[in-house]
């Protein structure tokens, strides 16, 4: 199997000698027999592995390219079992932009000297060269970035940390749209609960890695911390994945209709897609990704709008997260971010007027009249008479 769509909805079926399933049973037990003393099975106690996990840690390093995928509890169990790569001392660079409950983790984990942390725009050449002159032990991009849509350089960013292990949180576009193992990244992270899964129903993560030793610390750890995911997640994840591609079509389709509703709209101020040619990482991300995403920020002119704007939008519920099927819109400086310090919010452009959307796969008929009604009782709107 060779195409991405495939691999994502065949691996794993047909292996049931059994009965012949077609689609892999869930393997709820949380122990296995052992054949004789000293003699295990494959698996032994569901927290070292399980079945149907082992299976979407195959799905996964497949479509990413990696040699090895540990499957955890929620993208923070991930993040957390990328981070214990780190010792006291080593450093890290960390993108300024990040998901708010990762600088919330390795904020609190540097104030305990679990390693020296450089927070630092590598959306931006002069910023990012600078910080990699310096020795770093981990180098940790999020592209495009939670919630401004900044766009890393991965390739450069391996040219100019030859040395580091350079991790890159995927969750924004998945492998369908982005493979940072293949720009030069040694380690994936994924909160699966996006858009893997896809439907808002399972929290979870994953770690894939290039290199198989790297891999096997990672998922020791992750045993040892505790931090793999349950087998009904797993099976609900697997079945979520088959469709990641078929999904992402109609994700982008609809972002951007959406896209270029917001763009033209007099209530609003500016418009944060990597898709806009205006966008200051256009470029890199029509190289380095295979689509634009389906999550869209902006601004409006009037912030006092915000609060009747997302009240009175009836398809895009007022949620956190991203990446289901359903669209959803987010205030990043009172939700999703709210864990990181204002000051933090501030240094990485995070205003108390900015908007998110997580585009779904409704009829974009419905997300577009849904967001025309919206925006169109914003003052700016009212005061000049747009339709
Ligand atoms: C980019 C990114 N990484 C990691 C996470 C954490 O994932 P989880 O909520 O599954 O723990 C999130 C959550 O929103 C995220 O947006």
């Amino acid at each position: 199997m060779k195409n991405l769509p495939t691999i994502a909805v065949r691996t794993g079926l047909e292996r049931d000698q059994q009965h012949g399933a077609v689609i892999p049973p869930l393997h709820l037990s949380s122990n296995y027999t052992f054949e004789s003393l000293g003699q295990p099975r494959t698996f032994d106690y569901t927290r070292s592995g399980n079945p149907t996990r082992a299976i979407l840690a195959e799905t996964l390093a497949a479509l990413e390219g990696g040699t090895q995928a540990t499957v955890t509890a929620s993208g923070m169990a991930a993040i957390t079992a990328a981070l214990q790569l780190l010792k006291p001392g080593d450093r890290l660079v960390m993108p300024h932009d990040c998901y708010g409950g990762t600088w919330r983790l390795v904020d609190a984990l540097q104030k305990r000297n679990a390693f020296v942390v450089d927070w630092v725009d590598l959306s931006n050449p002069i910023t990012r060269r600078e910080a990699l002159k310096k020795p770093a032990k981990v180098v940790w991009v999020e592209t495009p970035s939670n919630p401004l849509l900044r766009i890393t350089d991965i390739a450069q960013v391996r040219q100019e940390a030859p040395d580091a292990i350079l991790v890159v949180d995927n969750t924004f576009l998945s492998p369908a749209l982005q493979k940072p193992l293949e720009l030069g990244a040694d380690v994936i992270v994924h909160s699966t609960t996006k858009y893997i899964n896809g439907h808002s129903d399972v929290v979870g993560g994953a770690v894939i890695s290039k290199d198989k030793t790297l891999g096997e610390e990672i998922a020791w750890w992750a045993n040892c911390l505790g931090l793999t995911g349950a087998p009904f997640d797993a099976w609900l994840t697997l079945r979520g994945v088959r469709t990641l591609h078929a999904r992402m079509t109609q994700h982008l389709q609809n972002t951007e209709a959406v896209v270029a509703l917001l763009d033209n709209h007099p209530a609003v101020a500016k418009v944060y897609y990597p898709g806009l040619t205006t966008h200051p990482g256009h470029a890199i991300a029509r190289q380095q990704q295979t689509g634009f995403g389906a999550m869209v920020s902006f601004e409006l002119h009037d912030a006092d709008d915000i609060k009747p704007l997302v009240e009175s939008l009836q398809v895009f519920s007022l949620a956190e997260s991203l990446g289901g099927v359903e669209s959803l819109v987010a205030h990043p400086a009172t939700m999703t971010h709210a864990a990181m310090s204002a000051e933090a919010r501030a240094v990485a452009g995070i205003s108390d007027g900015l908007i998110r959307l997580s585009v779904g796969i409704e009829d974009p008929r419905d997300l577009l009249a849904d967001l025309k009604q919206a925006l169109v009782l914003c003052r700016s709107c009212r005061k000049g008479g747009a339709a």
